[in-house]
């Protein structure tokens, strides 16, 4: 089988790709302030799931004492639709893009959305947020495989420490909630529960059959640090 953490590279993953991304995104929202951008896996229904899945089941996390972080938020809209669904825990998005966070932070503004946003490279060893009780991404991890970077003086890549960067920023018994196209459920849980994470539940996807072998394009895992 191929290794998909290794994935060949690409220019969704480099930071000049986003930056032009959300750059032409910014231009159409001050054109038509209801454009408010690409909603990342919107034909599988990703974010709905996550947001459902949220409610439902992360009803100790919806208070205004608790805290939710989305790693490459991008335009927000995920953190904008748990808003919308009623989800009063305190939110913050981040993302290494410039232009992503000036995005986000105009929608928040225009559309009058209580959720701050903040410019981060979730690599860098001197970022330091503290830690929340769940921690989002929804295509992040998928962009940061074709980025093909390494981090630290032994070179490793960027994939292989992504958990270690989770275990930092979630609290005890905190969940983090991913949503990947790149990687199989299988691939997902080897990569993330290398020390403190463990696997608490998975959200369900329409499954496809084709010659014989039974499968989803997309799957989203929520993991629990012990
Ligand atoms: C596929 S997009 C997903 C955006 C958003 N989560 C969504 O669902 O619409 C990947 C995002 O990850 C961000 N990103 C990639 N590498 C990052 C890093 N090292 N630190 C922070 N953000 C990063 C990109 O700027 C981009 O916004």
């Amino acid at each position: 089988m191929e290794d998909t953490t290794k994935l060949n590279k690409s220019k969704l993953g480099t930071k000049q790709y986003w930056d032009d991304f959300y750059s032409v995104e910014r231009k159409n929202f001050v054109d038509n302030p209801e454009d408010t951008g690409e909603c990342w896996f919107d034909d599988n229904g990703a974010e709905d799931r996550m947001v459902n899945f949220m409610v439902e089941n992360l009803t100790k996390f919806n208070n205004e004492e608790s805290s939710v972080i989305d790693l490459g938020t991008g335009n927000g809209h995920l953190l904008f639709e748990l808003v919308e669904n009623d989800f009063e825990a305190q939110m913050l998005g981040v993302d290494y893009s410039v232009e992503s966070v000036r995005f986000a932070t105009e929608i928040a503004k225009e559309k009058d959305y209580d959720v701050k946003f903040a410019q981060a490279d979730i690599f860098d060893p001197k970022w330091s947020p503290g830690q929340f009780d769940v921690v989002l991404d929804k295509g992040t991890l998928d962009a940061i495989a074709l980025s093909g970077l390494t981090v630290g003086g032994n070179n490793q890549p960027v994939v292989e420490v992504y958990s270690t960067v989770i275990e930092k920023i979630l609290k005890s018994n905190g969940i983090f909630l991913i949503t990947s196209c790149n990687f199989t459920q299988e691939e997902l849980i080897e990569i993330i529960t290398k020390g403190e994470l463990e696997v608490w539940e998975t959200i369900k996807y329409p499954v496809f059959e084709f010659g014989g072998i039974k499968g989803s394009t997309i799957c989203s895992v929520a993991f629990i640090k012990k």
